[in-house]
């Protein structure tokens, strides 16, 4: 290869990453994460950067951090007594355990999905309008319908519920329980969404519904998924992170975290010889 061509191809290479940089904006960015509950630590010096608009998959055996890091990003860990967080997240560089924070304010901006669907034990209507009602994100009853029907139809339960929108949330299929979440988190629009093991109650019919949502919910949000199912993480996510014993071991694109781990934890995981 001569000098010249040597050098277009740089430039292309160089270009092409800086296009895919520029692309990958982070949303969340956590620096020496160290989480305790009462004198045990659960992470040690999580430092990770969650890239806008994409899936952020968070995988790793039982009991190493994912749930409480998770948890980190919307202040949940508040609600536990005992649990302490030090180190720094920012949301879109706002500090988001800056003393003057709103926490409620906080988790509109941060959606949550659990493991188990838990709809409120109201009507299917109730449970979309309930957040932006006490957020007052609309300005009358037409607004707020409005809203309940854009956010079931963006989580694909409209066709399935519209006729029933009075009827208890609690009486629907898991999946169409774990979607009714998924609308009541995205109602409020938003920007990014925790979703803590959010297939893991439901059949594979459902679940493939799920991740089929979750590829089109990443066109306009953030979503960081936690899950026990290394297919799903591969299904699903653009990039993935393998956690460790409390430790955040390697941050990668999905892809190459599954072909060509570079630490040898990732790959004795991804081959499940533990976890
Ligand atoms: N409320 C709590 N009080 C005390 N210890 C806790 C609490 N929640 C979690 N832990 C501990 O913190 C560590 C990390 O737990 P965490 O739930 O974050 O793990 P995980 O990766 O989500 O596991 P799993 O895959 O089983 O859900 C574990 O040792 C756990 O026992
Ligand atoms: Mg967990």
């Amino acid at each position: 290869m001569n000098d010249a061509s040597m050098s277009a191809e740089m430039t292309a290479n160089l270009s092409k990453s800086l296009d895919f940089d520029q692309a990958a904006k982070p949303k969340v960015v956590a620096k020496d994460v160290n989480v305790f509950y009462g004198e045990k630590q659960a992470l040690f010096d999580v430092s990770i950067d969650i890239v806008e608009k994409s899936v952020t998959a968070f995988i790793g055996p039982s009991g190493c951090g994912k749930s409480t890091f998770l948890r980190c990003i919307n202040r949940m860990n508040d609600t536990i007594e005992g649990c302490v967080v030090k180190g720094g997240i920012s949301l879109d560089g706002d500090d988001i355990y800056a003393p003057s924070l709103d926490v409620v304010e906080l988790r509109a901006r941060v959606g949550m999905v659990f493991q188990k669907p838990n709809p409120f034990p109201k009507s299917i209507y109730e449970n979309v309008s309930y957040g932006p009602r006490i957020h007052g994100l609309a300005r009358g009853k037409t607004e707020l319908d409005e809203i309940v029907e854009s956010s079931l139809k963006r989580a694909g339960l409209w066709e399935e519920v519209k006729d029933r929108l009075n009827e208890p949330g609690t009486g629907l299929s898991g999946g169409q329980q774990q979607r009714l979440c998924i609308a009541r988190a995205i109602a409020v629009s938003p920007e990014v969404i925790l979703m803590d093991e959010p297939c893991s109650a439901l059949d594979p019919i459902a679940t493939a519904r799920i991740e089929e949502l979750i590829d089109e919910l990443r066109a306009n949000f953030t979503i960081i998924i936690v899950t026990h199912s290394m297919q799903q993480a591969a299904r699903v996510s653009q990039r993935t992170a393998f956690f460790h014993l409390g430790i955040l071991v390697e941050l990668g694109a999905t892809e190459q975290i599954f072909t060509n781990p570079s630490d040898k934890r990732t790959q004795d995981y991804i081959t499940g010889r533990f976890g």
